[in-house]
């Protein structure tokens, strides 16, 4: 088999923040070998590969954008690969959502990614920026990844050929794209009470502090330390609630921005450098973005 191409895919209804332009084509992997031609048909169209997942934490560009989105058509359910007393090891694909993950994980009494629940992404993607939420990371359950480069082929990442730090996630020697479809966590027993009752406390308390069920693409900006987070700096800076023309920072946490129904990416990336500019300048720091940029420069 081979990739499937579509012409044209629409970034704004691909992605959570319901903002982007066109993209020139979207392939479709329905096997983990179908992207052994990956590197070919990309050459072959012209364009910069770009992984949506579930679109969940990415800032499209307005227009036609000279890129090709890649969507991972195979999927096997979650499956216990080994036990021990305490841990067991796991695997999951990439196109997993995470919350289909959460949910499995706690109604065997899995526990280690609590925190996450309630965010949208898929798998691939979580790892992929080692998503965090309520001090549980992703990054501190890998066991191995299994990815797709086009120096190597298909092939499984060991603990040591990759790392993990805030928000990010890194192949050691393959210095060209990757491509997660498959991971495997290593995660603790726990009472499975235990395990839904603390997703139950994470969702409140998302739910209470995050505008969960607006257009976003979760926290814009990374925190620039732990004592500054870029939600209280923007806050301070006078940026909660902030509009341009059909783009704001929630009224809820101003490191969110929302897509109020009218949005165009152009109103959200000024609306991002009015935020560094006067962040800067009131206090100091410069603030990373944490959503990609899609394309990025
Ligand atoms: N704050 C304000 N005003 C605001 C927002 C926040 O003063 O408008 C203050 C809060 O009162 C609190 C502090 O800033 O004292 C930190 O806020 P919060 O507890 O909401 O956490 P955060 O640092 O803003 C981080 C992650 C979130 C994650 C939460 C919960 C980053 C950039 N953000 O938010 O992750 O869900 O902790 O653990 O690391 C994401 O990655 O997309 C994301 C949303």
């Amino acid at each position: 088999m081979t990739l499937k191409a579509y012409p044209g895919p629409s970034l704004s209804s691909r992605t959570t923040l319901r903002l982007g332009g066109k993209a020139m084509a979207e392939l479709v992997a329905e096997q983990e070998s179908d992207l052994e031609h990956l590197p070919d048909r990309i050459l072959r169209l012209g364009g910069k590969l770009q992984i949506l997942g579930r679109g969940s934490n990415i800032l499209a560009k307005d227009g036609e954008l000279p890129i090709v989105l890649l969507k991972l058509g195979f999927k096997e359910e979650p499956k216990v690969l080994f036990e021990e007393e305490k841990s067991i090891v796991m695997h999951v694909s990439a196109a997993t959502p995470l919350p289909r993950l959460i949910y499995w994980l706690g109604k065997r009494g899995f526990t280690g990614l609590e925190g996450l629940s309630g965010i949208p992404g898929q798998v691939g993607g979580a790892v992929a920026m080692n998503a965090g939420s309520f001090g549980d990371e992703i990054g501190d359950t890998l066991h191995r990844v299994r990815i797709f480069s086009p120096e190597k082929g298909i092939h499984w990442l060991t603990g040591d050929e990759f790392s993990t730090g805030y928000r990010s996630f890194r192949v050691n020697a393959e210095p060209g794209f990757f491509v997660v479809t498959k991971v495997e966590l290593k995660l603790q027993r726990a009472r499975q009470e235990i395990i839904q009752e603390k997703m139950r406390l994470h969702m409140a308390r998302k739910k209470a502090s995050q505008p969960v069920s607006s257009w976003s693409a979760g926290c814009v900006f990374k925190n620039p330390q732990a004592d500054a987070p870029a939600g209280m700096l923007l806050d301070k800076a006078g940026f909660k609630g902030k509009q341009l023309g059909g783009m704001a920072f929630s009224e809820m946490h101003a490191n969110f921005l929302v897509n109020t129904g009218a949005g165009a990416s152009a109103e959200a990336f000024e609306l991002i450098a009015m935020a560094q500019e006067k962040v800067q300048k009131q206090f100091g720091y410069n603030l990373e973005m944490e959503v990609k940029v899609c394309p990025c420069n």
